[in-house]
């Protein structure tokens, strides 16, 4: 039996060209079930074969690619902590932006908000645990993260969230219902050429034609059938992105249209509201 810092120090060396000591940390605590803090207090404790061996397991697969989120199963995202798999997208923290933008809009109370691609649930599920009132319904096109979503949602006690199988809007009714509609759609380029740092995450959730702007179009000028007239539209898009997007929203119709910049300073989200007509 080997200690914890002769595990990890060990694991170090497996892999020399790129810095992955800390998601070896978090692996190493996920295989001991302790969180990250308690490593730093317990370095000189031993780890059981089986713990090192399924740690060695988890630290070969990220030398490989495979993102933490997916080894471990889970991301944290706003204040929760979502369950992911290789079918939803690792929420992002440049995401938060959308949300923060969401509270910023101060709905009248029982406002109904709509999450179109809703992957792990992140933007609903973050949505429904600040304003337990907001009536949510979360769509996405693939079963499999759909049912991800669903399990979050149980499991953090956000039930209230609605889920659907959607086309984007193809399966709603063609009404003028959702005081908000928000989206973090695909919008990397398809010949993009980050694309292969991308590798491990669903291209459904990633990619689309366009130069990456067909999903954030179809969105845009769909959702005058059901947004409901002075109604929000918000957008996360990549961050040349945000020019393209604005001018959609014009021609949609949109006013007061905004972008907003992430953390890194980039341009991030753009929205705007529905006219009045
Ligand atoms: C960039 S991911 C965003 C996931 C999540 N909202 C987040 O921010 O972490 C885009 C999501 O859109 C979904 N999607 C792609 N095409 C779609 C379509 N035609 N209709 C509905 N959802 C779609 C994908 O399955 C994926 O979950």
């Amino acid at each position: 039996m080997n200690t914890l810092e002769v595990v990890l120090e060990r694991a170090k060396h497996l892999d020399e060209k790129e810095d992955l000591n800390r998601d070896f940390e978090v692996l190493l605590c996920h295989c001991l079930n302790k969180p990250r803090a308690w490593l730093y207090s317990h370095s000189k404790c031993f780890v059981t074969d089986l713990q090192e061996e399924k740690f060695f397991d988890l630290a070969v697969k990220r030398i490989r690619g495979i993102p933490v989120a997916y080894l471990i199963g889970r991301k944290e995202f706003w204040s929760l902590e979502l369950e992911v798999d290789d079918n939803t997208l690792i929420p992002r923290p440049e995401t938060e932006l959308l949300i923060q933008w969401a509270i910023e809009l101060n709905l009248p109370k029982n406002s109904k908000v709509l999450d179109l691609g809703t992957g792990s649930g992140a933007i609903a599920l973050a949505l429904a645990s600040e304003r337990s009132d907001l009536q949510i319904l979360a769509v996405d096109f693939c079963e499999k993260a759909l049912s991800v979503a669903q399990n979050n949602a149980i499991r953090l006690g956000l039930d209230r969230v609605s889920f659907l199988k959607s086309d984007w809007y193809a399966s709603l009714p063609k009404t003028r219902y959702w005081d908000l509609i928000i989206s973090n759609p695909p919008y990397v380029d398809t010949n993009s050429s980050i694309a292969t740092d991308l590798d491990f995450e669903p291209a459904i959730a990633l990619f689309s034609s366009d130069s990456g702007l067909a999903a954030l179009r179809k969105i845009i000028f769909d959702s005058k059938d059901y947004l409901k007239p002075l109604g929000c539209l918000i957008l996360e898009h990549g961050f040349d992105q945000a020019l393209d997007v604005a001018k959609a929203l014009e021609i949609a119709g949109y006013f007061e249209i905004q972008t907003k910049l992430d953390l890194a300073g980039l341009e991030r989200a753009t929205g705007g509201k529905r006219d009045a007509d």
